[in-house]
Order: C-alpha cells, then structure tokens, then sequence
C-alpha cells in the first residue's frame, strides 16, 4: 500500500491487515508509556482546507503516539487563505520532505490530485475529500462493528476476523456524506449487508451500481439490523431543499427513543459526529447503553496509527515495537 485514498482500493486481506494492526495498536496505548519510536524521523503533514475536530487531533495524536514529527498545517491563519493553489502548496511540503502527507479538502479528488501528480513523493492519505471518500473513517467503523458484533474482545468467543452477514444501516444525508460511500465500500468487501436508508432526495444519482440496498422506510428497516449508523444531515453543503422542514426530517429519518425500542437488543447506534443533537439523532439515542460514538472516536486513534505505520514503516510481520 503506497497511499490510502479510497477505502475501495483495501482488498479483503490489506482490510483486515489494517484492522489487526489497528487492535495491536490499540493494545500499545493500555501500556503506561504510549509512545512507540516506530515513525522517529519522518514528518507528517496534516493538510486540512476543511474544518475538522476528531479527524484532525486523531491524525496528530496517531503520528505523535508512533513518535513522528508533525506538522499542522490548516487553511486558516496559511497562505491557503490567500489563495495558494495546492500545487504550490505541495510543493512547499515537498521542499520541507513530508513523507506522508494527511490530506482534508473541499474538492472530491483532490488527495487523488496530490498523489498522483508528482507534486509530493510522499505517501498520500485522504482524510475526507467533498462528498467522494473518508476512508479512515470506515475503518475506525469497522473496527468498532468488529468489537461488538464479532466478539473480538469477548474471551472465548469466536475470533471471526471479517463482518460476514452482518447488517449495517446507513441512515440519513447519504448524498453529502463521503462517510456512507466508503463504509458502503469497506464493509462489502469485509462482507456485511449494507442498506442505505434515505428520502429519495438525499440519496445519490447512481447509487444503484453501489454494491447494497436502498430503502425509503426507517422503521420497517429498524428490526434485524445489527449496526444502525446516523450520518450527519449537512447543512453546508445543501444548496436547495432536500427535505420539507427539521421536523418532518426528524420525523421520517430521526433515531428517537421510539425507534430504539425497535432494535434487537444487540443492535449497536453509531455516529460519526459532529452530531445534530435532535435532528438525526435524539439526546436519548445518542447517549444510550448502545450508543459507540464515543469509541468511534478513540478508535480513530489506533486506526490511524495503523494506517500511517502501514504506510511508512512497512509489513505488520516485523511487528510492533
Ligand atoms: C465526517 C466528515 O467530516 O466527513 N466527520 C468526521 O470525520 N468525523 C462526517 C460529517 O462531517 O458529518
């Protein structure tokens, strides 16, 4: 693996690989002194044009935690903000020797720009691009349905490493959310039934050729689902009406109290945040028993770790020190 764009570019084996270095990881952080020398010497540049709060601090502390040295660098406060092209902007990098750089930005296809122009030798990392790809973001998913539905952690239970036959609701702004389109990717090649469930307005042109299924009706989805994950409704990319009001969006599409009691009683709520607390997801839906959204977070960490070790220092075989 040479960069990480696309959670479609991770095959079933580069996936799991990911996820078991992710849980090795997250391992190293339970012992009293987190940092590991594995990246001492090369440089991170964490590259965001986009507002962002978990993605961001969960790269820093990931490239911190594996001893790298790291840069930040966002469009505010930079001369982005004056209009700096990325072109210019990589090369920068590229004269101070990044060699890995974390990219967030506006435009879809702009980490696939970077990697693939010659702007920077080092590797490229999508940190969520438009409304096109987050692939850390459906891995730090996976990592948390692996906990939960496969029993990873559980002792003596089956240690099954994939999400064969598990069912996962994406549910919401699916049109704007780079989140559904690459945990749709990810969790079809770990195995899971996915099923996008939107209005018909905030579902994408094309979503047919997506490998799952689409449903209009929340409720009569609710029962049998193993993971009901809520996306974000986005306001700031909505530039017409896609739904008649907040309240009838909450009505059709919301996770309410009401609705919780319509999951099986193993059934995990997740979220990838920043939420809209009562538009997409109640208070009693977003802090209840099941709720992961806080482990979501955490998970970012490990995942993160894992990708840039992955990426800069090679196969996990040499194992972690
Ligand atoms: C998501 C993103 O930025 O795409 N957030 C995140 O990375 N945790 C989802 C969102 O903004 O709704």
């Amino acid at each position: 693996m040479r960069h990480l764009l696309s959670a479609g570019d991770l095959d079933h084996d580069t996936a799991l690989l990911v996820l078991d270095t992710a849980e090795q990881m997250a391992a190293t952080q339970q012992r009293e002194i987190k940092k590991l020398p594995t990246l001492r010497g090369r440089t991170v540049v964490n590259l965001f044009f986009e507002d962002s709060t978990r993605t961001r601090i969960s790269f820093e502390a990931a490239a911190k935690r594996l001893s790298a040295d790291v840069i930040n660098f966002s469009a505010k406060g930079s001369s982005l903000a004056k209009g700096e092209s990325l072109k210019d902007t990589a090369l920068t990098l590229q004269a101070m020797g990044a060699d890995a750089v974390v990219i967030r930005h506006q435009a879809s296809g702009a980490p696939h720009r970077l990697a693939t122009a010659g702007w920077v030798h080092g590797c490229v990392v999508n940190a969520g691009d438009g409304t096109h790809e987050h692939p850390t973001q459906a891995l730090l998913d996976a990592v948390t349905m692996r906990h939960h539905l496969v029993g990873m952690r559980r002792p003596g239970a089956a240690a099954g490493r994939d999400l064969a036959g598990r069912r996962v609701l994406i549910v919401g702004d699916v049109l704007h959310s780079r989140v559904a389109r690459s945990n749709v990717l990810l969790l079809h090649t770990l195995g899971a039934d996915v099923t996008l469930v939107a209005p018909p307005t905030l579902l994408p042109v094309g979503v047919d050729s997506w490998p799952c299924a689409t449903s209009y009706d929340l409720d009569a989805s609710l029962p049998g689902a193993d993971a009901v994950m809520m996306l974000r409704v986005q306001a700031e990319r909505m530039h017409a009406a896609y739904f008649p009001s907040a309240r009838e969006y909450s009505r059709r599409y919301g996770l309410d109290a009401r609705r919780l009691r319509l999951l099986d009683e193993h059934t995990i709520v997740m979220h990838p945040g920043p939420m809209n607390r009562g538009l997409e997801i109640s208070a009693d839906a977003a802090d209840c028993a099941r709720s992961t959204i806080v482990e979501q977070v955490g998970n970012g960490v490990s995942v993160r770790m894992a990708v840039l070790y992955l990426l800069l220092a090679g196969s996990a075989d040499e194992g972690i020190r």
